[in-house]
């Protein structure tokens, strides 16, 4: 997790498990770009999928974390952007093969599906994971 990079963003409805992660990646050192929402006034989640989808796909952060009520509308926006592969995790298991053998570069947490502490794991593990490569890389390469 050495120097990597995160955009964070959530709406109303993922607005308590950001600040969590946010606390999460403090804790740790680990350098991030808060995107919003700032407030747990109600917002338009794809306003704010979009600008973490464009923070990764420019290179100016490694990877992204979006929240929402349910992590539905942050994966299908974020997936529009050409070069996102944005995995939706309600479990570990699913984080970890998400970033081995897809490259995910974006997670996506339902705050008001998962647990806070399920979130936070999920979240480390999907962090600590490397992309395994090899015949998984032709595979992306395919999507891409
Ligand atoms: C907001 O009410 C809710 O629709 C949003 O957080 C998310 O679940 C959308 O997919």
């Amino acid at each position: 997790m050495d120097h990597l990079k995160v955009a964070i963003g959530s709406d109303h409805g993922g607005f308590k498990y950001k600040q969590k992660i946010i606390d999460y990646l403090n804790a740790r050192n680990i350098e991030f770009v808060d995107v919003g929402t700032h407030t747990p006034e109600s917002c338009d989640y794809p306003e704010i999928a979009r600008n973490v989808a464009e923070l990764v796909v420019s290179g100016q952060v490694d990877r992204g974390i979006l929240v929402c009520g349910t992590g539905i509308g942050m994966s299908i926006t974020a997936n529009k952007t050409r070069g996102i592969r944005a995995a939706l995790c309600g479990d570990t298991y699913s984080a970890r093969v998400s970033r081995a053998h897809n490259n995910a570069n974006i997670l996506c947490l339902g705050e008001r599906v998962i647990g806070e502490h399920l979130a936070l794991d999920i979240v480390d593990i999907w962090l600590k994971t490397g992309f395994e490569g090899g015949r998984h890389k032709r595979r992306v390469d395919i999507i891409e």
